[in-house]
C-alpha cells in the first residue's frame, strides 16, 4: 500500500487549507451507482492509480434525503471512512444540482423555466429555479445536515458546492425570477425615473409607470430592449451567486475546510467568473475538449489562463476533464496516447495544483455511460488505465511545483458584461461574434509562445507589456480611462473593431463610436462598413512601420473579412491602409503615440495568419522576445521557492528543441539536462532550473 498522502495548509492559499503537500489527483466519485462490494476494490485501484483526493457525493440527495426531512447518511459515513482508511482525501459535495424527485412533486413551481414560458424537466438535472423558496430552503438544509455531519472530519478537506452553477441552464423566466428581477432591479435604480433612463425606454414606447409592469425579458417577435437583457443576464448570474453563498456560509457555520464550486471558466459566459472568484475559498475549473476542433488544446490553454486569471494568481484546482471521449458532443473523438498527459500538464503548467476527472469508474446506467472515466469499462488492462497510472506516478514527482506560480507579460481583456451585450440582437454584422475575436486573438499569442493573463478592463495593467482587447464592445467611461492610463504610463494596447462603443446600459458613448479610447488611439470611427458574408477586403500593411524590431518595410496585403471601419485620423499614423471594400484607401490598423506608450486600432478581421504580420511588430513596440520555439510546441512556466519550473508539451509529431536559459534537471526522470532540452513528438517534460 502507497504512502497515506497528507495535506497540509499551504501559504498559497493564504491559510485556507488544501495547501495541497502534492499535486492532487483524482476525480468525482459517484459509489452510490454501485454494490457496496465495489467500493473496496475502488479505494484499492485509487492507491495503485496514485489518486489522493475525490469529490463525492455530488448527486446524492435523493438517497442522503430519500423523504422530505428523513436523511441516511450511513452509506455516506462507510464510503468516507473507506476513503479515509485508504488515504484519499474527500471534497465533500453538496448536492445541491439535482434536488430529489419529491422536491418537484410538491412544489413544481421551483423548476426552472425557459424563455418561451415551458417548466424543464424533471428527469435531468440542474433543473431548479434558483430564486424559488421551496429549493433554497430545501438546499439550505441538506447543506446545513452535511456541514454538521461532516464538517470536522479529518478525510473531508474542502466542500464541492452544487456542481456547475449555470449548466445546463443559466437563465430562469419562472415566477419567482419575475418577482427577484423586479426586487434586483429596485435595489439597483432605486426609481423607476432611473429605470427608465438606463433602459432608454423612451424607444419604442417601453416607458414604465409601474413596477409591476416591468418584466423578465420573455420571447419577442423581434428585438428586447438590449438594456433590459444586459440587466437580465446581470441578475441571472447574481441570482445563481446568491444560491452558492448561501451554501458557503451554511457550510462555514460547522466547518473551517475551504468551499469551491467547479467553474465551467471557457465555456459558460453566463457567471461572472471574476465575481465568482471573490466568493470561494479556492478556484476550481472543468475542462472539456471540444472534439471537432484538432486544435482544442489552445482552447483548454485558454481555460486554464482564464482560471489562473479569476484566482488572482493562486493555484487553482481542475476539478474536471476526461481521460478520453465525452458523450454529449455531436462526434465524441477519443483522445490519442499521451494526449490525456498533455492536456494534464497543460492545466498544471498553467497553474492547476489538482489535476481530476470526471468520473473515477465508468458509469453502467445512466445518461453519461459512454463518457470516459479513470476506470474504463473495460477496466485496468487497458491503455486508458496504463495512461491514468502513468499520470498518477509522474504527478507524485511533481510535489515541489505545488504553490509556485506563472507570470505573464500579457493581458487580453476578458470582461463578462461586453460578452453578455455585444451578441444581442440587431448589432451591425451578426458575423462579429464577441468570443470569435478573442479566440483569434489568443490563438495568435499562443502560437507566438506568449503566457496570457485574462484581466478586467478595470483592473491594475501596469505589470503587462501588452494589452490586447480584442472585443471590448461594452466599455465603461472608467475602464476606457484606466486604459488610456495604461498607455500613458507607457504600455502598448491594441484594440479590435466594435470596441468601446457602448456604457454599462448599452447606450453609445457620447461623441462616436470609440470615443472613450479617442486619445489612447488617435482615431474615431465615423462609421461602420460591416462586409457581406462572403467577402473580403486587402489592407496594404507596411511591415515594421512600427520601427523597432521591424523585419522590413515593404508593403504586405493582409485579407481582412467581416468588418471594416471609415476611420478619421485624429493623431495617429495609419501603418495598414484599404487597398479595396469599401472605403479604398481609407486607413485600416494605425498606431498611435500616446504619453509614454502606443496605442494600435486594428479595424478588420484579420485571421490568425494574417495576424502574425502585425503581431510581430506590435511585440517588437511591447519590447517582448520572440519565444524562439517552434510552433506546437506548448512551454509555460512556474515559479516557486525551488526555481522555475518549465513544463513543456509537445503538440507536434516531431521531437522540438527547447533552449534553456541554464542547467536543469528533468523531473519526471531525474534526468540533469544541459544546453537544450528535446521534447520528443506528443511528449511532455518538466524541468526545473535554478539560478545562482
Ligand atoms: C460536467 C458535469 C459532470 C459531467 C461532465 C461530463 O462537467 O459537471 O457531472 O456531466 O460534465 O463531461
Amino acid at each position: 500500500m502507497p504512502e497515506t498522502p497528507t495535506f497540509v495548509p499551504g501559504p498559497q492559499y493564504d491559510g485556507w487549507l488544501t495547501g495541497v503537500e502534492q499535486i492532487g489527483y483524482g476525480g468525482d466519485y459517484n459509489p452510490e451507482q454501485w454494490p457496496e462490494e465495489v467500493w473496496a476494490e475502488d479505494v484499492r485501484l485509487m492507491n495503485e492509480a496514485g489518486v489522493n483526493l475525490v469529490s463525492l457525493g455530488i448527486f446524492s440527495w435523493a438517497l442522503l434525503e430519500p423523504r422530505e426531512g428523513e436523511f441516511d447518511f450511513g452509506w455516506l459515513d462507510r464510503v468516507i471512512e473507506l476513503l479515509h482508511d485508504g488515504g484519499v482525501r474527500v471534497l465533500l459535495a453538496t448536492p445541491t444540482a439535482a434536488p430529489p424527485a419529491w422536491l418537484y412533486a410538491a412544489h413544481p413551481d421551483a423548476r426552472v423555466v425557459d424563455r418561451t414560458g415551458t417548466p424543464m424537466g424533471p428527469g435531468g438535472r440542474g433543473l431548479m429555479a434558483p430564486t424559488a423558496p421551496a429549493y433554497r430552503s430545501a438546499a439550505l438544509r441538506i447543506t446545513t445536515e452535511l456541514a454538521q455531519r461532516y464538517g470536522k472530519h479529518p478525510a473531508v478537506v474542502g466542500w464541492h458546492v452544487h456542481n456547475e452553477y449555470g449548466a445546463p441552464v443559466a437563465l430562469d423566466y419562472s415566477v419567482h425570477a419575475q418577482r427577484a428581477f423586479r426586487e434586483w432591479l429596485r435595489d439597483r435604480y432605486d426609481s423607476l425615473d432611473a429605470l427608465n433612463a438606463a433602459w432608454g425606454t423612451a424607444f419604442w414606447g417601453q416607458h414604465y409607470e409601474d413596477w409591476e409592469h416591468v418584466q423578465v425579458p420573455a420571447v419577442a417577435p423581434e428585438a428586447v430592449n438590449p438594456a433590459q437583457q444586459l440587466d437580465f443576464a446581470r441578475f441571472s448570474d447574481a441570482a445563481l451567486r446568491a444560491c452558492f453563498v448561501a451554501e458557503r456560509d451554511a457550510v462555514r457555520e460547522h466547518s473551517s475546510a475551504p468551499v469551491t464550486t467547479n467553474f465551467m471558466a471557457a465555456s459558460c459566459p453566463a457567471t461572472d467568473l471574476f465575481a465568482w472568484g471573490k466568493e470561494v475559498d479556492l478556484v476550481s475549473n472543468d475542462h472539456y475538449l471540444q472534439a471537432a476542433n484538432p486544435r482544442g488544446y489552445v482552447g483548454l490553454a485558454l481555460a486554464a489562463d482564464l482560471t489562473r486569471s479569476v484566482a488572482g494568481g493562486k493555484p487553482w484546482l481542475l476539478l474536471e476533464h476526461s481521460t478520453s471521449a465525452v458523450n454529449w458532443q455531436p462526434r465524441n473523438v477519443a483522445k490519442r496516447p499521451g494526449e490525456l498527459a498533455r492536456n494534464s500538464f497543460a492545466h498544471l503548467g498553467r497553474g492547476a495544483d489538482a489535476i481530476m476527472f470526471f468520473q473515477w469508474r465508468a458509469s453502467r446506467s445512466g445518461a453519461e455511460k459512454f463518457h470516459s472515466a479513470m476506470l474504463p469499462h473495460a477496466g485496468t488492462d487497458s491503455r486508458v488505465w496504463r495512461e491514468v497510472t502513468e499520470l498518477g506516478a509522474n504527478l507524485g514527482r511533481l510535489t515541489e511545483l505545488t504553490g509556485s506560480r506563472v507570470h505573464a507579460d500579457v493581458a487580453l481583456l476578458w470582461d463578462y458584461e461586453s460578452f453578455w451585450a455585444q451578441d444581442l440582437e440587431f448589432r451591425p454584422s451578426q458575423g462579429a461574434r464577441h468570443r470569435e475575436r478573442v479566440d483569434t486573438y489568443y490563438d495568435r499569442l499562443w502560437r507566438d509562445g506568449h503566457t496570457v493573463d485574462l484581466a478586467r478592463p478595470t483592473q491594475d495593467l501596469s505589470g503587462y507589456k501588452l494589452v490586447v482587447a480584442p472585443a471590448s464592445y461594452l466599455l465603461t467611461a472608467d475602464a476606457a480611462a484606466n486604459l488610456t492610463a495604461y498607455v500613458e504610463a507607457g504600455g502598448t494596447l491594441l484594440v479590435s473593431y466594435f470596441s468601446g462603443i457602448v456604457d454599462e446600459h448599452d447606450a453609445v458613448h457620447p461623441g462616436g463610436f470609440l470615443a472613450p479610447l479617442r486619445d489612447a488611439l488617435g482615431v474615431r470611427v465615423e462609421e461602420f462598413l460591416p462586409l457581406r458574408a462572403d467577402d473580403a477586403l486587402t489592407v496594404t500593411y507596411r511591415a515594421g512601420a512600427a520601427g523597432a524590431g521591424a523585419a522590413s518595410t515593404d508593403a504586405v496585403p493582409l485579407t481582412g473579412t467581416v468588418w471594416a471601419d471609415d476611420l478619421v485620423l485624429a493623431g495617429a499614423e495609419p501603418v495598414g491602409t484599404y487597398a479595396d471594400g469599401p472605403k479604398p484607401g481609407g486607413a485600416a490598423i494605425t498606431r498611435h503615440r500616446h504619453g509614454a506608450g502606443t496605442g494600435w486600432y486594428v479595424s478588420t478581421s484579420l485571421d490568425v495568419d494574417a495576424l502574425a504580420t502585425v503581431m510581430a511588430d506590435v511585440y517588437a513596440a511591447a519590447g517582448l522576445a520572440p519565444s524562439g520555439t517552434v510552433a506546437g510546441l506548448e512551454v509555460v512556466r512556474r515559479t516557486g521557492d525551488g526555481g522555475t519550473y518549465t513544463v513543456a508539451i509537445n503538440h507536434t509529431d516531431g521531437p522540438a528543441k527547447l533552449p534553456l536559459p541554464a542547467p536543469a534537471t528533468d523531473l519526471l526522470t531525474g534526468d540533469a539536462v544541459t544546453g537544450d532540452a528535446e521534447v520528443s513528438a506528443g511528449a511532455v517534460r518538466v524541468l526545473r532550473t535554478t539560478t545562482a
